[in-house]
């Protein structure tokens, strides 16, 4: 982790929030769905979670844990308390997409009233299940979505994180296109979504440049949070790489120096 704090910020843009917050509709709330959750036995130590590269509540990670908080304060007040799913894309490879993701689905899980669900939909190059511990052995998103019969409870995975689920993505695939403008892939994130109005859920997408793949998933998103490799992607990049998504879903641009 960058012991920098200025090195992740995010800016935004006033009139993209005010679009964003206007859209949001109202939905019922479910608040006993936290008491039914149940965490194994391994709640991780802060220093198994430092190598996974994950915030925890101790001070020697303060200042990450701060900017990630910030993030997810940021995107709770675009969405006026509702749920929402967002979209972390990197502008190009190794920048630390996937990184800003898991840490951001933990920031919304440090909060006890909530919990999330991290997705991971680099089909390509997975990562999320090495970098969070998790063996995927009933498969993941890929295996759901071509045998749902399996039940979507099987590719639910704990991650050591209280209130943190990973979604792993299972069997690899050259292109995550077809699968992603599935009809089954929207009916399953409405799914997971509306059965906990206290579930986050957050895509983990392949880069920007060089696939329509995150394209395609930021149809399926509310928010759409772009990670812009400090001192590695130019300004030109970042601009093209932000204008394939709807300004009104973007949420922010956050600049990641990984270490
Ligand atoms: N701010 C950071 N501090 C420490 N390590 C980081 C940071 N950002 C990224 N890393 C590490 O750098 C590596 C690449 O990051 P990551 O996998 O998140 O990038 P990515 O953009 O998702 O890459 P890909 O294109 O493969 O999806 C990982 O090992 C990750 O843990
Ligand atoms: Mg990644």
């Amino acid at each position: 982790m960058s012991t920098h704090d200025d090195r992740i910020f995010t800016e935004r843009r006033d009139e993209v929030i005010d679009a964003a917050m206007r859209r949001v509709e109202e939905r019922p709330s479910a608040g006993h769905s936290i008491a039914l959750m149940t965490e194994g036995s391994h709640a991780l130590a802060p220093l198994q979670l430092e190598q996974r590269r994950l915030i925890h509540r101790e001070d020697s990670v303060r200042l990450q844990s701060d900017a990630f908080r910030e993030i997810r304060t940021r995107l709770l007040g675009l969405a006026d308390n509702q749920n929402f799913i967002t979209l972390v894309a990197s502008v190009s490879p190794h920048s630390g997409g996937s990184f800003v993701a898991r840490n951001l689905a933990a920031a919304f899980a440090f909060d006890e009233t909530k919990t999330s669900l991290l997705i991971d939909c680099n089909l390509r190059y997975p990562s999320q299940h090495r970098a969070l511990g998790v063996d995927p052995a009933k498969g993941g998103l890929i295996d759901f979505l071509e045998h749902p019969v399996r039940g979507i409870k099987s590719i639910i995975y704990q991650t050591g994180i209280p209130r943190l689920r990973l979604v792993p993505a299972g069997t690899s695939r050259e292109n995550g296109g077809e699968f992603f403008s599935s009809f089954r892939m929207r009916a399953m994130l409405d799914s997971l979504r509306c059965r906990y109005t206290d579930r986050y859920l957050f895509l983990d997408g392949p880069a920007i440049k060089g696939s329509p793949d995150a394209r395609i998933l930021s149809d399926l998103a509310d928010f759409v949070v772009v990670v812009v490799g400090y001192g590695r992607d130019t300004a030109a990049a970042v601009n093209q790489a932000v204008a394939n998504f709807e300004p009104s879903k973007l949420a922010g641009v956050v600049f990641n120096q990984s270490v």
